[in-house]
């Protein structure tokens, strides 16, 4: 086995982001069948380290690795050695000595996945790291975007909320750009990261503004702990100034869907109609993160990702 990681989307070149989608396209329609399973990695072992909590990520990891026949074991933070001090390299590393070929690691540390991928022999799947990166939240959200709108290149991509804090905004703002999109964010000042500009991206802090033409609203889980950090006056405030309800929408002249990574704050962020409504994507965007993650699972461990 090779010793290829997937770490983050910043850097990763166009042809390696289009060759997972493809990927992934082709996972998809062995998941339509009567029987969601393939002896693709067959003989393949896979260890699951989530260290945060996690629904969509931790099991569509664990679903990909059944449908594709791996072997698999599951490890938390609550249940590991780590509760008694162990060290997450200790931890890694015993576990490697168990012959394990590839590590999908989600961690509150930025740059946890990079270490592992440093210390260890196994192929390292960065499934979030703290406000770092979140790669395979943003090449699901690059699938479910070319599905719908059939290319990614000229789309206005409006990302709404928490950006200092996002993973999922940093991921999404590489892949974005490197597949030609244009991207544009809106929160509160005090949840936009100084100097963002630099990452060629449009800055807003009026949301009625910022949504004008825009194909794509992603929404972002607003983290309720930043108002006890004193970053917003109220989460009233915040539902008000940046919240997505149906009322807002319907202002909005042009076709657009409607994105969030999930968890949702229903009520906070977005409203229940317009997350159940006829332009959320939400659940698709789930779905995909089974076939992304086979196609990622599939190219670490066998075929080679060119670029
Ligand atoms: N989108 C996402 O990462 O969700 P989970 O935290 O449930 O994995």
């Amino acid at each position: 086995m090779g010793r290829e990681h997937l770490l983050g989307i910043e850097g990763m070149p166009a042809e390696r982001i289009k060759l997972i989608l493809d990927t992934a396209e082709s996972f998809k329609e062995v998941l339509e069948r009567p029987i969601r399973k393939v002896p693709t990695l067959r003989g393949v072992s896979v260890a699951n380290l989530f260290f945060e909590p996690s629904t969509r990520t931790r099991v569509s990891f664990e679903l990909a690795e059944k449908r594709l026949s791996a072997e698999l074991v599951n490890v938390s933070a609550a249940s590991s050695s780590v509760l008694k001090g162990e060290t997450l390299k200790d931890t890694a590393r015993n576990i490697e000595a168990m012959k394990v070929d590839i590590v999908v690691i989600r961690h509150s540390a930025p740059g946890a996945p990079h270490f592992l991928a440093r210390c260890l022999e196994s192929s390292v799947i960065n499934a979030g790291d703290g406000a770092h990166e979140h790669p395979t939240q943003a090449l699901l959200d690059l699938l479910t975007l070319r599905e719908r709108f059939g290319e990614l290149k000229g789309l206005r991509v409006v990302i709404v909320g928490d950006i200092t804090y996002s993973r999922v905004a940093r991921s999404n703002i590489w892949g974005l750009k490197r597949m030609g999109a244009s991207v544009a964010l809106c929160g509160p000042p005090t949840l936009m990261p100084l100097r963002v500009e630099g990452m060629g991206v449009e800055v807003y802090h009026n949301l009625d503004q910022a949504l004008q033409g825009a194909d794509v609203i992603y929404v972002l889980r607003l983290q309720l702990e930043r108002q006890k950090e004193g970053l917003l006056p109220s989460l009233r405030e915040y539902t008000n100034q940046w919240g997505i309800t149906a009322q807002r929408l319907t202002k909005l002249k042009q076709k657009f869907i409607i994105m969030h990574p999930g968890p949702l704050n229903r009520g906070i962020e977005i409203t229940p109609e317009v997350a159940d409504g006829p332009y959320s994507v939400i659940l698709d965007q789930v779905t995909n993160g089974v076939a992304v993650r086979m196609a990622i699972l599939y190219l670490l461990s066998g075929g080679k990702v060119e670029g």
